[in-house]
């Protein structure tokens, strides 16, 4: 289905195409439209890219795939759907957000009491994630949302105050690159609670850039050492037609003996399934 851009918007280019989703409360069956927009990275990426390659997704350090939206985006606004009573009155913020349909899930359908929307480059923050929010959640609720753009790097060399920390952290499709996990646990570490929740869609591996959940939960385990963070899997999506996605639970300390023995016994499986899935 197709929309068109409502007046309200006032973004000064051509409004462009609005696609619409509906995310299905599984239980009780009730529609939960979502609405992303497809923008061109000639028009809506101009200054970033100055000239350099419009066609491409991904442009490491200079544009990290904000514009479009990837597909892990939609599992987890879907699980947020399924699970939404959790966000109800709860702070939360979206890294890497690009349209942020996550964190407006969480604003339309859980009653976030703010969404906090972060993205590498600010031409993505206001032609996808400003127009995306707009679209989705109108004036009132735009009110309770908060806009940041920058690296992971930057964020993380920023102080928090307690009070300002988040219950919960989203991110959909920001594992693929393994050399950015030092500065995304950083910024999740100084911006979650102690107590908080961070729930990551992703791709199980990320073909010719080598990120994914076995890369990111390596990384993980080794930093163990100074007791952070355990991860596990809460969902497993496989449609047979791409690689497999999953929906992760990330949070505070040690995972629990019965969650360490699942997962020694998945990757003593694995092994195999990996080998036939990759070659
Ligand atoms: C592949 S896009 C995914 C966009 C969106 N979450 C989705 O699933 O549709 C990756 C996102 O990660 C973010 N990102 C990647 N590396 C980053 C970095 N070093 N600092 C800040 N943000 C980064 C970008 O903001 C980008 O929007």
């Amino acid at each position: 289905m197709e929309l068109t851009a409502p007046e309200i918007l006032g973004f000064p280019d051509q409004s462009p195409t609005i696609k619409t989703l509906d995310l299905l409360h599984t239980l009780s069956g009730e529609s939960c439209p979502i609405h992303y927009h497809v923008l061109s990275n000639k028009q809506h990426l101009s200054k970033t890219l100055s000239g350099q390659n419009f066609e491409s997704d991904l442009v490491p350090g200079v544009y990290e795939g904000g514009l479009k939206l990837w597909e892990c985006s939609i599992d987890l606004a879907r699980y947020i759907v399924n699970n939404r009573e959790a966000f109800i009155g709860k702070r939360v913020l979206e890294l890497g957000c690009g349209q942020g349909i996550p964190g407006i899930a969480t604003l339309k359908y859980g009653q976030a009491a703010q969404v906090v929307f972060q993205d590498y480059n600010d031409e993505v923050v206001e032609n996808a994630t400003k127009r995306a929010v707009q679209t989705n959640t109108g004036e009132e609720l735009m009110g309770r949302c908060l806009f940041i753009s920058g690296s992971w790097e930057s964020i993380a060399a920023q102080p928090v105050a307690e009070e300002m920390k988040f219950e919960f952290i989203l991110m959909s499709e920001t594992l693929y690159n393994t050399s950015y996990y030092d500065s995304l646990v950083s910024v999740i570490d100084r911006t979650l609670k102690f107590d908080g929740q961070v729930i990551i869609g992703t791709k199980t591996f990320y073909f010719g850039l080598g990120g994914g959940h076995f890369e990111f939960q390596r990384f993980l385990s080794q930093k163990k050492q100074s007791g952070q963070f355990h991860l596990s899997v809460i969902e497993k999506l496989n449609d047979l037609k791409s690689i497999e996605r999953m929906v992760l639970l990330m949070r505070r300390g040690e995972a629990p003996q019965e969650e360490k023995q699942a997962e020694q016994m998945e990757d003593e499986g694995a092994g195999e399934e990996g080998f036939q899935l990759s070659f």
